[in-house]
């Protein structure tokens, strides 16, 4: 049999990459993901030497990998858990977290929803009508904003990687959703009550950063979460995969050339049409909580206020029949 060898020593490789048209061993594989995020952060001007760093980790292979990745490049990076309530699946992600940040000897800081706020994620969204990800993706963004203002972070990493954020972009193209289009951006400025949040994983898909996770001996978790069975996200990658295995590297073109030349344009738009963020001038402190806001009282502090009340909700009561069937799947 004819053993695929890696681009660059010639060894036997452990992985092809077509949209490198290369395959790779276990050494250049680490060697290019390095590479990969060193470009990223460089491009984009994501971090600076000196930086204190924040990564949200979700106990699942791009967070821990983003997290690892930062560390070996020299970086100073603290972890953040949300613990979301959501079954076994979140008691085992927190699991993966604390042990990767014991083994490595790092700080991990850990906001559980019910213990901090009263409520979880099944919950508060059978209580607000939201669906589950809509709640969740609220949830997280008013902890990591908090955690890192209020720890004195310089920035916050996330781990967001090329599938993700291509998968993203061809959603809110699908539906030209410009003032989304306009924000997707690999990094974020700090503004008044928001931290600078990057994308440092960008340049790398979710098969190489398993592959990371895997030759560096990093246990994560491989579930997906139940609630995004079925979901809208997984079928825009779905689709992008589809397009990816015929033609290598589309899906890198399509969202580094939005990035590159569209993302300029869309911001220029902002600068002459709106005067920025055309909610920018609207903002003002929440009375709750202090938050930034269009409203008087935010929407996190509103779903906290209807969801702490509710009485808890198992996971399962909130998931459709074909996730729920996926869910016992999983536990068995
Ligand atoms: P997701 O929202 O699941 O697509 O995750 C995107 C990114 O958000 C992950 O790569 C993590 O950086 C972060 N994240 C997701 N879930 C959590 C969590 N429970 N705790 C901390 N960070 C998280
Ligand atoms: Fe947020 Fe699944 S991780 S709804
Ligand atoms: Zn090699
Ligand atoms: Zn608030």
């Amino acid at each position: 049999m004819n053993q695929s060898k890696c681009r660059v020593c010639r060894e036997p490789a452990i992985i092809d990459l077509p949209r490198h048209n290369a395959n790779f061993c276990a050494t250049h594989l680490e060697q290019l993901c390095r590479r990969q995020v060193e470009r990223a952060v460089h491009d984009h001007d994501m971090l600076a030497p000196g930086d204190r760093i924040l990564v949200a980790v979700s106990g699942g292979k791009d967070s821990l990998a983003v997290w690892d990745l930062l560390l070996e490049l020299g970086y100073r990076a603290d972890g953040l858990y949300v613990g979301l309530g959501i079954g076994s699946y979140s008691d085992v992600s927190g699991e993966h977290a604390r042990a990767f940040a014991a083994e490595r000897g790092q700080r991990l800081e850990t906001v559980d929803l019910r213990e901090r706020y009263g409520y979880d994620i099944p919950t508060a969204s059978k209580a607000s009508g939201r669906v589950p990800c809509s709640a969740c993706g609220l949830s997280k963004r008013h902890v990591f904003d908090r955690a890192a203002l209020d720890g004195g972070y310089d920035v916050l990493v996330t781990g967001h990687n090329l599938d993700d954020e291509a998968a993203v972009l061809f959603g809110n193209t699908l539906r030209w959703d410009i003032d989304y289009l306009a924000r997707q951006l690999p990094v974020l400025p700090a503004a008044a009550g928001f931290p600078k949040k990057v994308k440092p994983l960008i340049r790398l898909t979710e098969r190489e950063t398993a592959a990371w996770c895997i030759v560096r001996g990093i246990d994560y978790l491989l579930d997906e979460c139940p609630m995004a069975h079925g979901n809208r996200h997984l079928a825009y990658k779905e689709a992008l995969n589809a397009v990816e295995a015929r033609s290598p590297g589309a899906k890198a073109a399509f969202y580094h050339g939005f990035v590159e030349r569209m993302a300029p344009l869309l911001a220029a738009r902002d600068r002459h049409d709106v005067g920025g963020d055309p909610d920018a001038d609207l903002l003002r402190a929440c009375t709750s909580c202090g938050s930034p806001t269009t409203a008087e009282v935010c929407a996190f502090c509103r779903l906290v206020d209807t969801s702490s009340e509710h009485d808890p909700v198992p996971v399962e009561l909130v998931l459709s029949k074909s996730a729920r069937r996926a869910y016992h799947e999983q536990l068995s």
